[in-house]
Formats: structure tokens, C-alpha cells, sequence
């Protein structure tokens, strides 16, 4: 069962594909290492599926190789790629009981004693006891766990994922989030997952790739893409950042604890010049400063004494807030911007936080990153929650 398959990575050279006169990927290098849980991340229409449809040799890139391996399986049909697909539709032949639909890759290719390799995936994905149950006699989740099942069968070296869990409740697709997780982790072969849900590629994926627009933005781990965004489409898309603009006052000179100093609203702001995507920045120049909602602690401004030095602080007063259980969100306008978002946890219960108080806005600024002024400040913001 945990076979190792040998032939490497999946590996994109300039892949492209244009329908008439729309680019619906643009040239794309992208390198998924062997064994890896990848995931392509983006709004609808940024062209996931067309990426994995090329992989699958389902879709004629317009230019471009696909490699497995060394080998180039751009001209290769689809059938005879070491590549299978789980669709969000799983589509299970609805006659057939849980025991013959994994074993249908078998019986297709004329194997036929299969008993032991239906038993070993039955029970890879926990479904022995429903063998002999009709795909309309599972729930949602474990029909889409006998879809896995029926693809990992056939040995592919890849298994691509397209929206597998979007017809699932919130739940229900938290749990197979987790079980997916398991099953790559126990086949070890290379999982291409594609969705539109940020929460859901950071919690699978050792890599996430961000696309937007038929263009990769952004490709790391998770807590990478999430502590570093380079891009304001990155920032707000994966998580909500508060992005203020400003203007650098001290420039950040290079080497380790090098700072930039920044204004912004009439007060300072420092942040590590590493971690500016924009680099060190002139004097006089703009940046975008960005801090995640967590980072960010409150003070009401009567005890803004208390504030320990060197901490960014910014002032404002709370527009709104609300108590989602674990924490409490709060939106504060600031001189430094509308709309500001701070995350804090319910660990004690503090007087005198809500609408109409005005508050001090603390944090460290080794949180702070900085970001090219030249783009959309918003770009990301309006999700799509679900793309069906
Ligand atoms: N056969 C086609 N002809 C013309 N345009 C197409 C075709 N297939 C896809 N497109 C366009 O290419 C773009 C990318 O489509 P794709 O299906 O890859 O998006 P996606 O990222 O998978 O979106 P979703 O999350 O909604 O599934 C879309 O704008 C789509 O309308
Ligand atoms: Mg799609």
C-alpha cells in the first residue's frame, strides 16, 4: 500500500492556454515535487481547472511542455498518462456497489483477482463495511472517499483533485480535508488539489500555489504565503490584511534588523526592511503597510500609557464589533485608514471595548510587512465563497 512510485516531479513549461483572443493561463512555469500536497488556489475563473485539465491531458495547452518525470507527456492522451482524476462530481456508477466501483479500474484493464487490492483500498479510505452498499446508500463524503478510492487504484503517480469537497457541507468537508490529508500521506504520491476555499488549501497542502487571473502570484507553504504575501492580491486573498498607506521616511539600508520607518496618518510606523516586498523604499517614496488582524492588540486610549515602547501604534475608535466565540472582531477607523480589522482572542473580558470607544492599536512591528504602493489596494478582497 504505501509503494513508492518512482518518475518524479510534474513539471509546467510555459504552459499556456488561450481560447480565441482570451488568455485563460498565461506561459506557466511551475515545478509539483514528487510526493508533495500541492494546491492551486483562486477565485472562479482564474483557471484552475484549465491548469489540471492540461496536466491530465484533457486540454491542448496553446504552448508549452508537461513533464512527469524526465519524460514529456505533452503529446501523451490522457488514458495513458500515469495521472488520474477526482472530479467534484465524483460521478460513481450508481448500479454498481462501493466493492465494484473501486474495482472497475481493474476489471477495466483485465485483471482478475482483485479482491486484495479492493480490500487494501477499502480500507485505506475506512469504507470495508460498505462494500456491498449502492453509491446512493453513502453519504456525500464517503461517496466522494470511494472517488479516491476508485482513482488511487490504478496506481497513478498522480492524482489531481478538482474541487473535491464542494458539494460537501462545512463540516462534513473538514473532516475529509483531514482524511485526504491521511490517505496522501499513507499512498505518498503527488496530490494536485485545486480550490477556491484559502482555508482549505493552507490546511492540506505543503505548497500553495495563488493564481489569479490565468498568472501564478504567489507560491510557497502556507505559513509563508501567509506571513510574507508579496502581493496586495495575496494579502487580502489568504486571510484579511489591513493595508495602510504611507510613506517611507527613513529608508531601510540592507542587512539583518535593518528597519524602514514609514508615516502614515500623521504618526510612525517601523517595519523590518526584509520583509518589504518593495524593497528598502527612498525616502519620500510610498508603501503599503500591512498587519494581520491577529497581530494587532487593543488598548483603550485612556490606558495608552501602558503601551510598551517600541511597538507600532496607530489610534482610531471602534466602528463595530462582534463576538465570534473564540475571539472578537473589531473594526476600528483610523486616521491611518477606514475599516481597520483586529482579531482579539476571548481570554478575558475587557470593559469598555465597543463601538464609539477610541482605542490605541498596538503591535509588534517584526509583524509588519510592507508592499509596493503601485497596486490595487483592494485586489482579493471579494471572495468567492463558493464557485458552484
Ligand atoms: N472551452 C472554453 N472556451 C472558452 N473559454 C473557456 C473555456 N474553458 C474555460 N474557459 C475560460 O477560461 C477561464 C478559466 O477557466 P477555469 O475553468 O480554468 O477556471 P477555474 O479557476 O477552474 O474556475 P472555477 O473555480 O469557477 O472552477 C474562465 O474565464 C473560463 O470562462
Ligand atoms: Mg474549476
Amino acid at each position: 500500500m504505501t509503494q513508492k512510485s518512482t518518475g518524479g516531479d510534474v513539471r509546467l513549461s510555459g504552459i499556456s492556454k488561450t481560447y480565441g483572443s482570451f488568455t485563460a493561463v498565461h506561459p506557466l512555469d511551475l515545478t509539483v515535487p514528487q510526493g508533495s500536497f500541492f494546491a492551486l488556489l483562486g477565485a472562479s475563473g482564474c483557471g484552475k481547472t484549465t491548469t489540471l485539465r492540461m496536466i491530465a491531458g484533457l486540454e491542448d495547452p496553446t504552448t508549452g511542455t508537461v513533464f512527469l518525470g524526465d519524460r514529456d507527456v505533452t503529446e501523451l492522451p490522457p488514458y495513458k498518462r500515469p495521472v488520474n482524476t477526482v472530479f467534484q462530481s465524483y460521478a460513481l456508477f450508481p448500479h454498481l456497489d462501493i466493492y465494484e466501483n473501486v474495482a472497475f479500474g481493474l476489471r477495466r484493464r483485465g485483471i482478475k483477482s482483485v479482491k486484495k487490492q479492493v480490500g487494501e483500498m477499502l480500507d485505506l479510505v475506512q469504507l470495508g463495511d460498505f462494500a456491498r452498499r449502492k453509491p446512493h446508500q453513502l453519504s456525500g463524503g464517503q461517496q466522494q472517499r470511494v472517488a479516491v478510492a476508485r482513482a488511487l487504484i490504478n496506481h497513478p503517480q498522480v492524482l489531481l483533485l478538482d474541487e473535491p469537497l464542494g458539494a460537501l457541507d462545512l463540516k462534513l468537508r473538514r473532516q475529509m480535508q483531514l482524511e485526504l490529508k491521511r490517505i496522501q500521506t499513507e499512498v505518498g504520491i503527488t496530490f494536485i488539489h485545486v480550490t477556491h476555499d484559502q482555508e482549505e488549501a493552507m490546511t492540506m497542502a505543503d505548497t500553495v500555489a495563488v493564481m489569479n487571473a490565468g498568472r501564478v502570484e504567489q507560491l510557497g507553504a502556507p505559513a509563508e504565503l501567509y506571513e510574507h504575501p508579496r502581493s496586495t492580491f495575496v494579502a487580502n486573498f489568504l486571510g484579511t490584511s489591513n493595508l495602510i498607506e504611507a510613506e517611507v521616511v527613513e529608508s531601510g539600508g540592507t542587512g539583518p534588523g535593518a528597519e524602514i520607518a514609514v508615516t502614515a496618518g500623521g504618526g510612525k510606523l517601523r517595519l523590518p526592511a526584509g520583509r518589504s516586498s518593495a524593497g528598502g523604499g527612498s525616502v519620500g517614496s510610498k508603501l503599503l503597510v500591512g498587519v494581520r488582524p491577529e497581530k494587532i492588540s487593543l488598548a483603550l486610549a485612556e490606558e495608552a500609557g501602558s503601551v510598551p515602547d517600541g511597538r507600532n501604534t496607530v489610534t482610531g475608535r471602534i466602528a463595530a464589533s462582534s463576538f465570534i466565540g473564540v475571539s472578537t472582531q473589531y473594526v476600528v477607523d483610523s486616521p491611518v485608514g477606514q475599516g481597520l480589522e483586529v482579531y482579539v482572542q476571548n481570554t478575558e473580558h475587557r470593559d469598555g471595548l465597543a463601538p464609539g470607544a477610541d482605542v490605541v492599536l498596538h503591535w509588534n512591528p517584526d509583524h509588519t510587512f510592507g508592499l509596493d504602493a503601485a497596486q490595487d489596494r483592494t485586489a482579493g478582497t471579494e471572495k468567492v465563497e463558493d464557485a458552484t
